[in-house]
């Protein structure tokens, strides 16, 4: 990969990044047209990374679909596939990880997946340094995410610029995900509600009511809808810390629930 990247560097090409771990989806298919929009090489990573998993999570079922992906990307007209097995990201004696401050520690996923942005940040971190990419694509859909790896990107010097793509969604309004697809119908048809409440909870902050009240209502209906909630927060857009009121400054929501075993993340702006 570094060669293909000095090669089109040294003809003067810009090279564009979309980390993903595969299972790709419309969403992911639109990164890779944000990346072309910048520049002439897009390289997408295809890694089910171990490290931002927890012992309990869904790492061994995570979908894995390369054929289908590559068919996807060809059709897209992506320039290059990187696709490495895990003992080449983590060889035996590998003991590195990238310690995380800021967005990374304000009490939303973190607070339910303590490790995780850790193992988000190192595998970043490592593909950003192997690919040499001038800038990576990364969807708002995973908000937090994208405030950590912006982050780190200026905090460590790595010399790539964080590109952020809003969230693609379903017809319905379901932001897309590779998750979705563990949906049962029943469970399916109920996973719009989560946008459907956040942009009513958005016209309420708009609108002025009081907020703390109008989240709380809102984390009421998404229970009583039969999700499990972990967070529905109104956070600064920026620093994702808490804010009271509108004038916090610009405002973001972000939701995680669970439905049967499936977990769901979203956000959108006030
Ligand atoms: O958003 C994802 O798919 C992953 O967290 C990423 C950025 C590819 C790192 O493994």
């Amino acid at each position: 990969m570094r060669a293909a990247v000095a090669g089109w560097h040294a003809a003067g090409e810009k090279v564009g990044l979309v980390p993903t771990m595969g299972a790709l989806h419309e969403g992911h298919i639109a990164l890779v047209r944000e990346a072309q929009r910048h520049a002439r090489r897009v390289i997408v990573s295809i890694f089910v990374n171990p490290t931002q998993f927890a012992p309990h999570e869904d790492f061994k079922k995570y979908p894995r679909t390369f054929d289908d992906d590559c068919a996807q990307l060809v059709a897209a007209g992506a320039d290059a596939v990187f696709f490495p097995p895990v003992e080449e990201m983590y060889p035996a004696g590998f003991a590195t990880r990238v310690l995380l401050l800021g967005p990374a520690a304000v009490g939303l996923d973190d607070r339910f997946r303590p490790t995780h942005f850790e193992g988000v940040a190192t595998v970043c971190c490592k593909l950003f340094t192997q690919s040499q990419a001038d800038f990576a694509v990364f969807g708002e859909k995973d908000y937090q995410q994208l405030k950590v790896v912006t982050r780190m990107a200026a905090d460590l010097d790595l010399g790539i610029e964080i590109v952020p793509l809003a969230t693609f969604r379903e017809p319905d309004g379901l932001a897309m995900s590779s998750r979705n697809r563990y949906l049962s119908p029943e469970h399916r048809a109920l996973a719009p509600l989560l946008h459907q409440v956040m942009q009513a909870l958005a016209t309420r902050i708009r609108n002025r009511d009081e907020l703390f009240r109008a989240v709380a209502e809102a984390q009421g209906e998404i229970i009583a809808a039969g999700f499990e909630l972990d967070y529905l927060e109104a956070r600064h857009a920026q620093t994702l810390a808490p804010v009271t009121s509108l004038a916090d400054g610009p405002i973001r929501l972000l939701v995680a629930a669970r439905i049967g075993a499936t977990r769901l993340i979203d956000n959108i702006a006030v």
